[in-house]
């Protein structure tokens, strides 16, 4: 290479190095420099502006005397000596300290950018702290709506129906889902009482009747998660799914007073909390596998699936019945209790049955 292409060469990093300057300095998102112990090497104003920090204050160093997560630099040195170039912190971080003296909530995306022998960790800093606020609010409404259930002593399909009809009133899953979910439930709950009665003495008719009623219950977490997700036609993205995920750990929180008590609202926080998980514990928010996971939850995991299988939703077609059967048993001792999928292959046309006699409008 000649000299003037040396030249060129360097005056079009120039341009390109100013163009990505002039992007990260107008960018509102912060966007940080750190190494593996979580100092700042160097960040954009929008950081400054979101942690409410003078850049003239040069004490400000260590992101992890920032953020209230006491994990970050465990995280970080995984980051740097794994095989994953990307970390993504999620609602959890935040600081107690902004100007207001109110918290602020971040999600923050790591990723790991090799220059040389070693790594750059450059973090895109987004400020979440009206989403988390709505999100707290929606926690708090949710609270109330079943305390208030609980000390009138409402204990009736009818009102935890209303309130949970609340949920799919914004859910994609219009129709008459709770219903039939209901009623699958009670069939199949039947059939396990029926069959295993002899080897746990919880299995009667109130338990039955209890998982049926409670079983309505197990999207409530569903109010939570804002309508731009919930209602997005698209497929959604990594955040936006890990965002829905949450709606387990809403309920379980909302409902956290009723654990482990003899109360139908136990068994709602119960199914609420685990209708995600798998036999297999692939599924979330804990991975609980096997027996672990509470038997209402995997009844009604079961029930939830079928009738998602053979509704049209904005994503796909309505299966026909036998290809949810199909898939079903496919999941048996994966997705479900083997068993519980024995029971649903003795039944499933009562399933059909039900599908059949509360069709959607
Ligand atoms: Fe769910
Ligand atoms: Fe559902």
């Amino acid at each position: 290479m000649d000299n003037t292409n040396y030249l060129d060469t360097i005056a079009n990093l120039c341009v390109e190095n100013g163009k990505l300057q002039a992007i990260i300095e107008s960018s509102t998102n912060g966007i940080i420099e750190i190494n593996g112990e979580g100092d700042i090497l160097s960040s954009n104003p929008a950081f400054y502006q979101m942690i409410n920090i003078n850049p003239q204050d040069s004490d400000l160093v260590n992101l992890c005397d920032i953020l209230s997560s006491l994990e970050l630099k465990d995280e970080l040195k995984t980051l740097l000596e794994g095989d994953e170039d990307l970390l993504v912190k999620g609602f959890h971080s935040f600081i107690g300290n902004s100007e207001q003296g109110e918290e602020k909530y971040f999600e923050i995306k790591f990723s790991r950018v090799p220059v040389m022998d070693h790594f750059y960790i450059i973090g895109i800093v987004k400020d979440k702290t009206d989403i988390m606020k709505a999100l707290s609010n929606r926690e708090d409404f949710i609270t109330s709506l079943l305390n208030i259930i609980h000390e009138m002593k409402v204990d009736n399909r009818d009102s935890i129906y209303h309130i949970a009809s609340l949920v799919e009133l914004r859910d994609n899953t219009t129709g008459k889902h709770l219903e039939r979910v209901e009623s699958y439930t009670k069939t199949l709950a039947t059939e396990y009482m029926n069959t295993y009665e002899d080897r746990d003495k919880r299995l009667t008719h109130t338990f039955v009747d209890d998982m049926a009623v409670s079983s309505i219950l197990h999207d409530i977490g569903k109010v939570a998660i804002s309508d731009a997700i919930l209602q997005k036609p698209d497929i959604l993205t990594r955040a936006e799914y890990e965002a829905i995920k949450e709606h387990t750990i809403i309920a379980g929180e909302a409902l956290k007073e009723y654990k482990g008590q003899k109360d139908f609202l136990a068994m709602g926080r119960e199914i609420a909390t685990y209708h995600h998980e798998k036999w297999n514990g692939q599924g979330y928010p804990s991975g609980l596998k096997g027996e672990a996971i509470p038997l209402s939850a995997r009844i009604v995991s079961l029930c939830d699936v079928y009738d998602a299988l053979v509704s049209k939703r904005p994503y796909k077609e309505a299966y026909s019945h036998e290809k949810a059967v199909e898939i079903i048993k496919e999941e048996r001792g994966r997705s479900f209790d083997p068993e519980i999928v024995d029971l649903f292959l003795k039944i499933h046309r009562e399933f059909l049955k039900i599908r059949q006699e509360y069709k959607d409008s």
